[in-house]
């Protein structure tokens, strides 16, 4: 089982858990730090009904980017949990400053084991954490315990097309995904792919300025160099196989005997 730490660094594509304390730092100048807000929300719009009633859960939520956009839109519920104090405190500064305080709560956690625990919410997202809570069929049969019966989960991930040679020890096979996701007698109902373009300008927005903070971090801990070059040359790997090795999309998974 991976430390909290480890869950972290992995998840932002880091390979040392010493990476953890630094990452407020690294990531203070981006607030969006994974998935594309406004494609969530286009999703919730095309699926959900009551829109001000939903009550939605942000599992690994970062700074609260998704939510507060949620909140914002349907005046919906949001409860997010992430394992980094920094970025819930910003979290609630944000909603504050986007007048939803009042319909967001944040809360930091280890989600692997906030699931145990959670009542059932109506929409789940996981908008890029990758495999934290394991592959597909398990993450979808922990998850299921806090869905109600009709709700959907959305989840932002990549893939790798079936006829693809390229392989990654945490990213799966289209068909996999889709299996796992039915042997957990669930379906994937919509899928939006996230354009290159789309792609390629939102690594390099958070690129040029994750850098520039480790670079600061390199010269005030020189005996750290190591850590934070290996960080921006993983993160540099991680926008090629972003951009051109794999499909990024925002799925919509349901439970097969829904309403
Ligand atoms: C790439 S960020 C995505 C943040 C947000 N979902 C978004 O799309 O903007 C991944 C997040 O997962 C969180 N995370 C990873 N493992 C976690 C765990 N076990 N418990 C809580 N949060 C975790 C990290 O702290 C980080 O904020």
């Amino acid at each position: 089982v991976k430390s909290i730490e480890e869950s972290v660094v992995t998840a932002m594509d880091g390979s040392d858990k010493e990476l953890f304390p630094f990452l407020p730092y690294i990531l203070q100048d981006v607030w969006e730090i994974g998935a594309e807000p406004a494609v969530i929300i286009g999703l919730v719009r095309k699926h959900a009904t009551d829109y001000s009633g939903l009550r939605i859960l942000d599992l690994g939520c970062g700074k609260g980017a998704i939510s507060i956009k949620l909140a914002k839109e349907f005046n919906c519920s949001c409860f997010g949990i992430d394992a980094i104090t920094e970025f819930i405190a910003e979290a609630n500064s944000k909603a504050a400053e986007f007048d939803v305080a009042h319909r967001c709560r944040f809360e930091i956690g280890d989600i692997r084991e906030s699931v145990k625990t959670l009542p059932r919410f109506d929409i789940i997202i996981l908008g890029a954490i990758g495999p934290v809570l394991g592959d597909y069929y398990a993450t979808l049969t922990t998850l299921s315990k806090c869905l109600t019966p009709d709700g959907m989960l959305i989840v932002d991930d990549g893939y790798i097309e079936d006829e693809s040679q390229y392989i990654h020890p945490l990213i799966q096979k289209k068909e996999t995904v889709l299996q796992q996701v039915a042997a957990a007698g669930m379906t994937v109902i919509d899928e939006v792919i996230i354009q290159k373009d789309t792609i390629k300008e939102s690594d390099d927005y958070i690129f040029e300025r994750l850098q520039k903070r480790c670079l600061e971090l390199i010269a005030k801990h020189p005996d750290k160099k190591e850590l934070f070059e290996d960080y921006i040359q993983r993160q540099t790997d991680e926008n090629d196989i972003l951009e051109t090795k794999i499909v990024c999309a925002t799925i919509v998974i349901r439970r097969n005997n829904h309403e």
